[in-house]
């Protein structure tokens, strides 16, 4: 059963010289137990993709299409059921740790305060619950870590923090916004593993938004690859890794492994948003360019195996 699909996303934002394109035509959808890797080079537009889902983008941003999750348009419920489903049925976690959390405010204090406005608790309950949460979380001291300020916690354990108030009020998906990419390699793969652990214990559906494949390939069970706010290929995480379509995808994962010593980078840089180029938009970057890949732009194509991709290479 599909938990989220979006249909046909658009978002476009108001500049100086007049609306810009970030998301052109994304669709995907999620179901239930299900992680997918959304996965592309920096501003491809991952981020705008999460917070359109929740719909935190500012006024300056136009958003079309439709994202329906339980059978409603989260684009069309009025906000006070949006704040019901953010951070209830819906929660994200961000990159950065320290801006999200309130540095005057213990720890403890910082998670009940999301328990007591949403579940009407009384105080002793609520700290129960926090210290079940921060055990969850792998905090084997959860009594002292309650009585801490973030700035006391490494940045690992400030990300834990933050994923214990993911979940508090046990959603059925969880969207990571490249989660580790502050972290060292260590604390990574150790927030990586317990991610792994809540969704399978809870049952949640996940989306990870990652530019690092590696992390894909440990943790997803589908991967979608975005570039310039389209998706280009979507797939079931073993058969991506096996035999990428899009030439794009086999670019990144070159890049992505060492094989012998020789990395190969994929040639030239994402264009300017302002500046996009016509057809397909990889086409001054791809090696198997075709007079029709700059007139048109592919469309997203189902492919053997429950997949998609856009590119000629396969068809319209
Ligand atoms: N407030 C904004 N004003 C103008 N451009 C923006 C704004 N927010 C994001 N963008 C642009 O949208 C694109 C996608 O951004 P983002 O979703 O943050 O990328 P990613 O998360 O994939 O790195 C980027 O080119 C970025 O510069
Ligand atoms: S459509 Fe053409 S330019 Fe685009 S990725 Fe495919 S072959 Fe390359
Ligand atoms: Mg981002």
């Amino acid at each position: 059963m599909k938990l989220l699909e979006i249909e046909d996303l658009s978002v476009s934002v108001l500049t100086e010289g007049g609306y810009v394109d970030i998301i052109s035509g994304l669709s995907f959808s999620i179901r239930k137990g299900e992680i997918y890797g959304l996965c592309g080079e920096s501003g491809c537009g991952k981020t705008v993709t999460a917070l359109s889902i929740l719909r935190l983008l500012g006024s300056n941003f136009h958003i079309k299409g439709s994202i329906f999750f339980s059978g409603a348009n989260l684009l069309s419920i009025p906000e006070k059921e949006m704040r019901q489903i953010r951070g209830g049925e819906i929660s994200i976690v961000f990159q950065e740790p320290m801006t999200s959390l309130n540095p005057v405010l213990k720890i403890g204090e910082q998670i009940g305060e999301m328990l007591e406005v949403q579940l009407k608790l009384k105080k002793k309950e609520v700290k129960d619950r926090v210290i079940e949460l921060l055990k969850e979380v792998g905090f084997e001291d959860p009594e002292r870590r309650y009585h801490q300020y973030p700035h006391q916690l490494s940045g690992g354990q400030r990300q834990r923090v933050l994923i214990s108030m993911a979940i508090a009020l046990n959603p059925k998906l969880i969207i990571c916004d490249e989660p580790t990419t502050a972290l060292d390699v260590a604390s990574e793969w150790e927030i990586l593993n317990l991610l792994l652990k809540l969704v399978k214990q809870r049952n949640m559906a996940m989306i990870f938004i990652t530019h690092n494949l590696h992390i894909v390939e440990r943790l997803c069970t589908r991967v979608g690859i975005m570039y310039l706010g389209r998706l280009i290929e979507e797939q079931k995480k073993d058969i991506f890794f096996e035999r990428p379509l899009h030439p794009y995808s086999q670019g990144l994962l070159s890049s992505a492994l060492i094989r012998g010593d020789e990395l190969k980078p994929i040639k030239g840089t994402v264009p300017d948003l302002r500046n996009i180029p016509s057809g397909c938009k990889f086409h001054p970057r791809c090696d198997y360019v075709m007079d029709v890949c700059i007139k048109e732009e592919p469309k997203f194509v189902k492919t053997d195996n429950e997949g998609y991709v856009r590119c000629f290479l396969y068809g319209t």
